[in-house]
């Protein structure tokens, strides 16, 4: 039994053992060119007997077949996510983190695994100061690429605690679908090849990612197979030996080695700063049980991450303040200047307040208060834009009445990357797992582990990068740096209806709440409130939007006082299942996002 956790909350855990057996690799080892095994990318599956959705069409397959073969909604989220660590490597893997939340039928409890990187002993107020010019290391292109902003990882102690929890396979078996498709391959597809070419400068900067990532010095072609053997050994090295095969012995010294002293290619023009991590700080690395944060929002009750997450806060006080209105009487417009001012408020409060609670005093509960909400909406003027930022409010101290707080405040640097990932599994027993992941920006710090077919995050620019001792986002020793991550499990009556997430950075709170919106209040169905297009009301005077949203609200919003930026960029990515009467299941993926995602569900309706 692992003893690499912290408990928070209590825990039961699940005893069957399980096979899991057969591959879904694309195609055989030794082919270059696509063979005709493809899953599909289906948006939409509606059925019974259990569901998975995932941004990857091999994911979904993986987490389909453990289903069936009697895995439930853990077991089918641990290989899922072993998966995405093989065919989305650039957006996480076991050098990363994420959030892990679980509804669990038997007992009608929601809880919680925080597997966030964790800032190494040696980190403090210099950690992002350049020894050599004694100054802050430019974002671009010093922080992002190397070993200085590498997390210590958190994904595989979170599998192996949620398989514990919860699971009923071994993580030995959890691995053996993802091992075989790392083995056989996949078939490359336009994202993996263009966030490849994205990648090009960096991964060329990094002897062993070049290797891995830039076979010949290119991106793989689309319709290419791409096996990644390394990673095939290193997950069969973890299913012998266990997650401490990860954080102690052979392999922590691996990682400790590659963040300190970065295998940089000769000639590259790229710092490339080094870390401090040590294999003692990957030994002490643990993951923490917690509880959820929870809030009644229109009759439902929505769970979410709590600190060092500040999806679950930010995305409850942003509804609990649209609570205050009839957004359903309300006309497109005005119902969209509702959210984006409640989104500018709840976002104001989420810089002044959120960091890892362990660290600094995160009033949770002041922050989910209806109260609190009610004394935020006076700063809502319903007919027109409050000058941008906003200031945010007292959640220590509040009492729901209109008191002329401050109406402008400053908004920090946001350089949270827009990569992660998110799936959703449902079991034919009601259990239901959200979990959100990640290597923070798009090939995470741009460092592969030599030999070992996985790169580090590059989590700790997560951190506010300007040192602040005020500031409870500030860096520190031992300490997480505050995500965005906002998985989410919807309960009416105690019972799951709704299970969603997204990745992207801060948008990921826009993008959840934007779709409890239009699922709840907008009349949307869960397709359609997934594909809507999505605007990222934050706090600044400016909103970035997707083309399609400005082209449809951006006329009526500019005359509220609000000023949208287009962008080509989609606004997070979801994943959903919704748990209808009967236990109905509606997995949705995104149809068009990123190339769309694939929902499956373990008997389709009508067979
Ligand atoms: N790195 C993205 C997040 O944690 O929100």
């Amino acid at each position: 039994m692992s003893r690499r956790f912290v408990v928070r909350s209590s825990a039961a855990a699940g005893a069957l053992a399980l096979v899991l057996a057969g591959s879904v690799a694309a195609s055989p080892a030794g082919a270059s060119t696509a063979g005709s095994h493809q899953p599909p990318r289906v948006p939409t599956s509606v059925g019974y007997g259990g569901a998975v959705s995932s941004l990857d069409p091999v994911v979904s397959e993986v987490g389909l077949r453990v289903l069936r073969q009697g895995g439930n909604a853990t077991d089918a989220a641990v290989a899922m996510a072993a998966a995405i660590g093989v065919t989305d490597p650039y957006s996480a893997g076991i050098g990363g983190g994420g959030f892990f939340v679980h509804y669990d039928a038997s007992t009608g409890e929601v809880e919680t695994i925080d597997g966030r990187e964790t800032a190494p002993a040696g980190a403090g107020p210099d950690t992002f100061v350049d020894p050599a010019t004694g100054r802050p290391y430019p974002f671009y292109p010093d922080l992002v690429t190397g070993g200085v902003s590498v997390g210590v990882p958190g994904t595989p102690a979170t599998w192996d605690r949620a398989l514990e929890r919860w699971g009923t396979t071994t993580l030995r078996q959890a691995l053996r679908p993802a091992t075989a498709v790392a083995e056989q391959g996949f078939v490359v597809d336009q994202l993996f090849h263009d966030q490849t070419l994205a990648n090009q400068a960096r991964f060329e900067a990094i002897t062993s990612t070049t290797e891995l990532f830039l076979p010949d010095g290119e991106a793989p072609a689309v319709g290419s197979v791409f096996r990644n053997p390394d990673l095939a050994a290193t997950y069969r090295a973890l299913a012998a030996g266990g997650v401490e095969a990860f954080y102690e012995g052979e392999l922590a010294h691996e990682i400790a080695d590659a963040v300190q002293a970065p295998p940089v290619a000769a000639g590259t023009s790229l710092p490339v700063p080094a870390g401090s991590m040590t294999p003692a700080d990957l030994a002490a690395y643990e993951v923490v049980d917690r509880d959820p944060t929870v809030f009644s929002y229109r009759g439902y009750d929505v769970y979410g991450m709590a600190p060092p997450a500040s999806g679950g806060t930010t995305v409850g006080e942003a509804l609990n303040i649209l609570e205050q209105f009839d957004l359903e009487s309300l006309d497109d417009a005005a119902a969209r200047h509702h959210f984006f001012e409640a989104s500018a408020l709840a976002f104001a409060d989420r810089a002044a307040y959120l960091g890892d609670g362990d660290f600094v005093d995160v009033p949770v509960d002041g922050l989910l208060d209806d109260t609190f909400a009610k004394e935020r909406v006076c700063l809502l003027d319903p007919q027109a834009a409050a000058p941008k930022p906003v200031a945010p409010g007292d959640a220590r101290s509040y009492d729901g009445v209109c008191d002329g707080a401050p109406a402008s405040g400053t908004v920090p640097e946001d350089t949270e990357s827009t990569s992660t990932t998110n799936l959703t599994a449902v079991d034919k027993w009601g259990d239901v797992v959200e979990y959100t992941l990640t290597i923070e920006q798009i090939g995470g710090s741009g460092i592969v582990v030599p030999g070992r077919g996985f790169l580090l995050n590059n989590e700790l620019t997560d951190f506010s990068i300007a040192y602040d001792a005020d500031d409870p986002n500030r860096i520190e020793a031992g300490k997480r740096p505050r995500s965005s991550m906002a998985p989410t499990i919807v309960l009416q009556d105690g019972s799951p209806v709704l299970a969603l997430g997204s990745p992207g950075g801060s948008n990921i709170i826009s993008a959840v709440s934007q779709m409890l919106v239009n699922r709840i209040d907008l009349g949307m169905t869960i397709q359609e409130a997934i594909a809507a297009p999505r605007a990222a009301p934050q706090n600044g005077t400016r909103t970035t939007a997707e083309q399609a949203y400005v082209d449809a609200y951006g006329t009526a919003l500019t005359a509220y006082g609000h000023t949208l930026v287009p962008t080509a960029n989609a606004i997070g990515a979801a994943t959903a299942i919704e748990i209808g009467p009967d236990g109905l299941l509606t997995a949705v993926a995104e149809p068009t996002r990123l190339g769309g995602g694939s929902a499956r569900v373990v008997r389709p309706a009508g067979q």
